[in-house]
Formats: structure tokens, C-alpha cells, sequence
């Protein structure tokens, strides 16, 4: 499973890059806003950080300004990929984006019925919120799974699923058993996936039992 970080702190991004555990980014306008950064070069920073894929998404509503906009996106680096919500017009620009070989993420999905319209699109990947449907009661698991399983009747289909939406490391190890590609989360959930008290119980311990040798390696 490949993860990607959803923030636009570059600290956060830097650090967690650092872990050796990143394969990319994702933005949305709501981390951009929260960034406090402009735009463009807050996505130039980040796909300096990262060689993976950075997601940055388009702002129009219309198929033509967001063709304009992803022109814009796409030259601020060769790893940036056009982010476009699950739309008549947001699908109009991933099939030609994809037709000229740009990356892009179709996200805010929230059905099957969605998914499949993007991978007929052509999207390199698919973003099912899994969080904002587990908090209105409807299972975000049972969609990656609904998507995976869709999916796996077309193996001409190339989109990858990238679960979304994370809000706990239970929702990494469900996507990563029902097969999602992708996870982006929250770099706090990163490092939440690391921690077990047993863990720390026991190294505690060796390093304890240890010190009463009086060795030293280096
Ligand atoms: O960035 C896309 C998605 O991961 C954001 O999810 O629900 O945390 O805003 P959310």
C-alpha cells in the first residue's frame, strides 16, 4: 500500500518524508487555505520534498478554467497531479488531462456509481472519503471494498483507489485488507500507526537488562 500525507504543512510534510514511509502528497483548498501559503508555491516547495506524486486541485467549476487551471499546476512541476472533483464537468477534464498523459486524483467520491464514472474517465486515481461517510453513519470501509471488488471486473481499468478521509490507523489496516491502493492521511495517523505499549514496555525492558552489562557497542 503506498501512503501519501493529506496537509499542507511543509514541516509536517518534511518530517514525515523524513520517516521513509511517504510516496507522495495530497492537497485540497481547505489544507492550501489552512497553509497560509500561496498556492503555487506552496506546491513548488512540497514537490521539492517529495519525488512522489503531489495532489493539487483545481478551484473552477467548469471543465475549460479547470483545463486552464491544471496548465498552470502542471508546470510548477513534473510530479504535481491535477486533483478534480467527482463532476459532469470535473470528469470532462480528466478524460482529456489523461488523454495527454497527466496524472490526476478525482476526488470527493462518495459511491460506486461515482468511482466507476472515474475510472471510465481515466483517472490515475479515485479518492473515496472514507471519514466523511463513517460520520453520517454510512460505512467508508464497505465503499473501498465495493470499489476494489467493481474494480477488479476491469482489469483494463488503471485507476487506483486512494482511500481518503483518514481519521484513525483502523482505517489504514482496513483499506490496506480490502485491497486500496493508496491511503493519504493526516501525518498524526502516520505516526499513530508506529505506536503500540508493548512495544515501548519491551524495549524498555532489553535496554534495562542491558545496561547492567556495562558493554557498549560504539
Ligand atoms: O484531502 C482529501 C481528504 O483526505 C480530506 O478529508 O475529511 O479530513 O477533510 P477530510
Amino acid at each position: 500500500m503506498k501512503f501519501f500525507i493529506d496537509t499542507g504543512d511543509i514541516a509536517e510534510i518534511r518530517q514525515a518524508c523524513e520517516s521513509g514511509m511517504v510516496d507522495g502528497v495530497t492537497t485540497n483548498p481547505s489544507l492550501v487555505a489552512n497553509s497560509g501559503r500561496d498556492f503555487k508555491e506552496l506546491i513548488r516547495e512540497i514537490c521539492t520534498i517529495t519525488s512522489g506524486p503531489v495532489s493539487a486541485e483545481v478551484l473552477a467549476m467548469d471543465a475549460p478554467t479547470m483545463l486552464k487551471e491544471a496548465e498552470v499546476l502542471s508546470a510548477i512541476a513534473d510530479n504535481v497531479c491535477i486533483k478534480l472533483p467527482l463532476t459532469v464537468e470535473g470528469l470532462k477534464a480528466c478524460k482529456v488531462l489523461s488523454s495527454q498523459g497527466i496524472a490526476t486524483n478525482v476526488t470527493l467520491c462518495f459511491s460506486v456509481s461515482q468511482a466507476l464514472l472515474a475510472a471510465k474517465a481515466g483517472a490515475t486515481y479515485v479518492s473515496p472519503f472514507m471519514g466523511r461517510l463513517d460520520d453520517v453513519s454510512e460505512s467508508g470501509i464497505q465503499l473501498i471494498a465495493d470499489i476494489v471488488n467493481m474494480y477488479r471486473n476491469y482489469p483494463e481499468l488503471n485507476t487506483q483507489v486512494l482511500a481518503a478521509s483518514i481519521r484513525s490507523p483502523l482505517h489504514i489496516v482496513e483499506a490496506a485488507s480490502v485491497g486500496a491502493h493508496v491511503a493519504t492521511l493526516p501525518p498524526k495517523i502516520l505516526y499513530q500507526l508506529y505506536q503500540h505499549p508493548l512495544t515501548d514496555k519491551g524495549l524498555a525492558g532489553f535496554m534495562k537488562d542491558w545496561e547492567k552489562t556495562g558493554q557498549k557497542l560504539v
